[in-house]
């Protein structure tokens, strides 16, 4: 079963704990964005307040770093509570170091690729993480389209990971719609993070079922 993951970023900041409260029962993961402002244009939060979003749900933390030196910060997400930490090759020098340092956390270790960066950059360590993540628009900002090549991308990375023993997850993060959830799918995605897709509706508890609905049905 394909697993959705609403991301805060489109929640109301200012009621947090109540937002995350409306998805709770529906939703498998929760996606929480770390931006720094450097490595993409824009800022948003830290181990504290995913600190505090751990006191107010069940749901596994699913904290994609989009910042530079993602490794100095392991530490500090493991003691918040996260559950995967998700960090993009194209600022890990040493990836296969930071991936190890992540899982002896006891984290979950998720690679992330922007839309233009190739699947080569991941392949020489998908036998050593859980979860791989493709961005399907460019990291920043919630609300954006979905760009249509980066399903040629995910068809390619089922393709490779299904001849793993063990694959890892296949996480698809940016644009994803209850219109476009199941082409998603279909391509060989097993995470599917939404954000205004499902903070951005009224009833978010709503829009979690529905896209599921739309999943499963045949
Ligand atoms: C974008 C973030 C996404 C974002 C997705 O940089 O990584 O997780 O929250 O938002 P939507 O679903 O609105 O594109
Ligand atoms: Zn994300």
């Amino acid at each position: 079963m394909v697993k959705i993951a609403p991301s805060v970023l489109s929640a109301d900041f200012a009621a947090l704990g109540e937002e995350i409260a409306k998805i709770e029962p529906v939703a498998d993961l929760l996606h929480v964005d770390v931006m720094d402002g450097h490595f993409v244009p824009n800022l948003t939060i830290g181990p504290v307040v995913v600190e505090a979003i751990r006191k107010r749900t069940r749901l596994p933390l699913d904290v994609h770093l989009m910042i530079q030196h993602p490794d100095r910060f392991i530490g500090p997400f493991a003691k918040a509570g996260a559950a995967h930490l998700t960090v993009h090759p194209e600022v890990c020098p040493q990836l296969q170091r930071t991936i190890q340092q992540i899982r002896e956390a006891g984290l979950r270790a998720g690679v992330a690729l922007n839309p233009s960066t190739s699947l080569h950059a991941v392949e020489h360590v998908l036998d050593q993480v859980d979860l791989i993540l493709l961005m399907s628009v460019n990291p920043g900002f919630g609300g954006q389209s979905f760009i249509p090549s980066v399903l040629k991308k995910i068809v390619e990375m089922r393709r490779w990971l299904d001849r793993l023993p063990a694959p890892p997850e296949l996480e698809v993060d940016g644009g994803i719609t209850l219109e476009n959830c199941r082409e998603v799918a279909r391509a060989g995605a097993t995470i599917l993070v939404a954000g205004s897709a499902i903070f951005g509706e009224a009833d978010p508890r709503e829009a979690v079922a529905a896209m599921r609905q739309r999943l499963t049905c045949p």
